[in-house]
Order: structure tokens, then sequence, then C-alpha cells
């Protein structure tokens, strides 16, 4: 049979393809891996979780195995709705949020919504690759805007929204970047605000990592600055979950939620309404706060222990932004070697890093590249941050041949 599939399903998917062969090389057990992005399973409340389904399988549990609606569990829409208040947005109801496969899902909802082939939309320049792939579904023009240490780049921001009056959305991870790491300053966050609220976009705040600041101090949510026209998606992935599937987007615009609504009951009638309880019962027993806490703990020790190696045993000429929070690291490379170059190398000496080509638009061949640190042992870390010492030390010794 000749399968006759789409031309959007066909199209190439450099994103995609590059990540799954380097996730691949990455997979096997004597790699050690700074490539992907697991959440370390210090993360996961085992036992609560026990008790919390058992709960609800007794008290629920005809609810539990039902079908349900597409908005979400509203109890665990309340909490979440309380919840924004600790990122300085005030105001938000249950009713503004919908309940997500993963804040992934969200991702595919905006772009259904807004996106028509060919319409422009703003990403950071780099940005999580995932998040281009949703887009690139709905064949938008994207138009990267730099990010700096200190956040996205506020003049390029200003004249790309110029030349660019009608792109429909920007989509920015102004806490802890995948895949940078990086947070924008104050200054930064308030100065973006502006431009944007001076804008006609639509503004789409995706924040996985804030939860997981382990010093310094963290800004309020563009939804602060910007009421309804900023959608802001979470999940509990990073503090609870990945396994478990929810997200959310908070939505206070209502005719777009209307939409969003619409789409998500064609895409899967509701997100699972089982593991939806559960999570609401986990919520109401126990202390989130002092579980996160936990995880902090440990990924503020892996950060610290990564820099250090970092510091110890990459040459000069290898940089990298030291971090306070999230799960990554992001260094660059010399002039005269990729990181593509350094990815090959490693990994024939067993360490996988991930380079920074995937997240970028366009840019390839870069120098950047990103390294994980929440999921590798300590021992792990050591070994596998000399080795690619060693390795970038060879690239740049033979750069110069
Ligand atoms: C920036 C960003 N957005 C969204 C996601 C998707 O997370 P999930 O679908 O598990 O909520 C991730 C996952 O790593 C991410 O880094």
């Amino acid at each position: 049979m000749q399968l006759k599939m789409s031309k959007k399903i066909m199209k190439p998917d450099f994103q995609g393809e590059f990540t799954a062969s380097i996730l691949a090389a990455a997979a096997s057990p004597e790699i050690i891996s700074f490539a992907g992005g697991l959440p370390n399973p210090v993360s996961f409340p085992i036992r609560e979780m026990e008790a919390a389904t058992q709960k609800v399988l007794t008290e629920k549990g005809a609810m539990a195995l039902q079908y349900s609606s597409t908005q979400g569990y509203p109890a665990l829409r309340a909490w979440i709705a309380r919840r924004y208040e600790t990122m300085g947005v005030y105001g938000v109801e249950a009713d503004d949020i919908i309940v997500t496969n993963g804040s992934q899902q969200a991702l595919e909802m905006i772009g259904a919504a807004m996106v028509d082939p060919g319409d422009e939309i703003l990403v950071e320049d780099p940005t999580y690759l995932v998040a281009l792939q949703s887009f690139h579904l709905f064949d938008p023009t994207v138009l990267p805007v730099t990010i700096n240490a200190d956040g996205i780049d506020c003049d390029k921001l200003e004249q790309t929204i110029k030349a660019h009056p009608d792109a429909k959305f920007i989509y920015v991870i102004p806490n802890f970047q995948n895949p940078t790491g990086l947070t924008y300053s104050r200054a930064v966050r308030e100065r973006a605000a502006a431009i944007l609220k001076a804008s006609n976009l639509l503004v789409l705040e995706d924040n996985p990592y804030s939860e997981l600041r382990f010093s310094g101090e963290g800004g309020n949510s563009f939804g602060a600055y910007l009421g309804e026209q900023c959608c802001m998606f979470g999940t509990f992935s990073k503090i609870v979950s990945p396994g478990m599937r929810i997200g959310w987007i908070c939505c206070r615009n209502k005719e777009l939620r209307a939409k969003l609504l619409n789409y998500k009951s064609t895409a899967d009638l509701h997100t699972n309404i089982f593991c939806q309880l559960v999570l609401a019962q986990y919520l109401e027993d126990n202390d989130l706060d002092q579980h996160i806490e936990k995880t902090k703990r440990l990924y503020k020790q892996k950060a610290e222990h990564m820099m250090a190696c970092m510091r110890k045993y990459l040459p000069e000429g290898v940089t990298f932004t030291p971090t306070e929070g999230g799960m990554f690291l992001w260094a660059t490379l010399p002039e005269g070697i990729t990181a593509v170059e350094l990815y090959r190398a490693a990994l024939k000496k067993g360490v996988a890093i991930c380079p920074g080509d995937p997240f970028y638009e366009y840019a390839r061949n870069v120098r950047t590249f990103r390294i994980n640190y929440s999921n590798s042992t300590d021992e792990a870390i050591e070994t596998g941050i000399r080795i690619l010492g060693e390795t970038c030390r060879e690239l740049m010794a033979s750069s110069q041949d």
C-alpha cells in the first residue's frame, strides 16, 4: 500500500529529528547523559500519591472512572487559580483555568486558535524546541528575538514589533528558560511589559520552572502587568509528576477561552479525570511547598556541583551563565568549534550534551549547548564534565592547527 500522508506531517522537522537522534544516542546506560531534561524522582511524592489514589477510589471512584468536563476538575482549577497570587497575579478565578494534558497541549491549542499559515509569531531566540515544533504544525512565519543574560533584548523586541505590526503573539519563558536557564531581570521584565502592553500582541507566558528557584529573588508574571493580554501556561510536571500529564492554561480572555475549549473538546474531550482527582486530593492533604523545598534543595546542590565542576574542568574560552533555579545550564564554546562537533566528540567518550541548534528557528552550527543537572549522580556530573573539558581542549587545539 502506498501511504498518502498529509503535506503537514511530511514536512521536514529539523527540531524533532535532530533531538530524537541526540536522545536516542544518549539513551544507552553506558552514556553519561546531560542531554535530556528529566526531573529527579525525588520530586515524585510516591507514598502520598498512593494514599490520595486510595482515597479517590474509595470516595469518588465512579467520578474518577467516568467521562468528565473539558475544562477540568473545578477543585483543581480553584487551587491553580489561588496559586497565581504567589506570582503577583491577583483575581484569577477557577473559571479562567483550563486543565490540559501537560502544558504541551496548551501550546498546540494556542497554535490552533491563533495561527493561519504564514501568520507571524514572535519567539525568544533560542526557545523551547517543542514549542517551535508545536507552532510549526500551523505553518507560521517565526520571528525570533534574541535573549540576553538579563532576558529578552528589548530593543530588538521593539524593532520587531514595529516592523511586524500584524504579528499574532509572542511566546516567552521569563523564568529559568528552556534551554538557556536564563531569567528576566526586573528591569527587563518591566520594560518588556511596557513594550508589549503598547502592542497588539497576545503574550503567551510559559512557566514550568519558576517554582524551582533555589536562590535569589524572582519577578512577577507578565500576567501581573498585562491582564487578559497575557495567557499563562503552567504545569505540575516539574514539581509533582510529568507522568500524570497535568498542566493548564490560564486564559482570562473569555472569547479566546471559549475557542480553546472548543478545540480541546475536539482534540481529546477532556484531560484524564482520574489523575486530576488524585492530584487535587494530594494537594488538599499535603503541603506542596514543603515538598517542593526537598526538590529545590537537591537541585541547588546538583547545580552548584555542576557549576563547580565546570569552573574546574572546562578550558578558558568556554563560558556559561550561572543559574539560580530550574534544571539547565547553558554554555558557549569559543570561536572555531561548534556545539555539534563537541556533541559528536564527547559522545564517543561516553558523554551526551544537547547542542543548541534545535532551539533556534534558523541559526545552525551554533556554539551554544544545554546541559541538564537534575537527574545525574554527583559522580556522573564530575566525570562527565571532566570528559567534556578534555574534549573541548582537544577540539580547540585541532581548530588552531
Ligand atoms: C518550557 C517548557 N514548556 C512546556 C514543557 C512541557 O511540559 P509538560 O507538557 O510536561 O507540562 C516543557 C517541558 O520540558 C518546557 O520545558
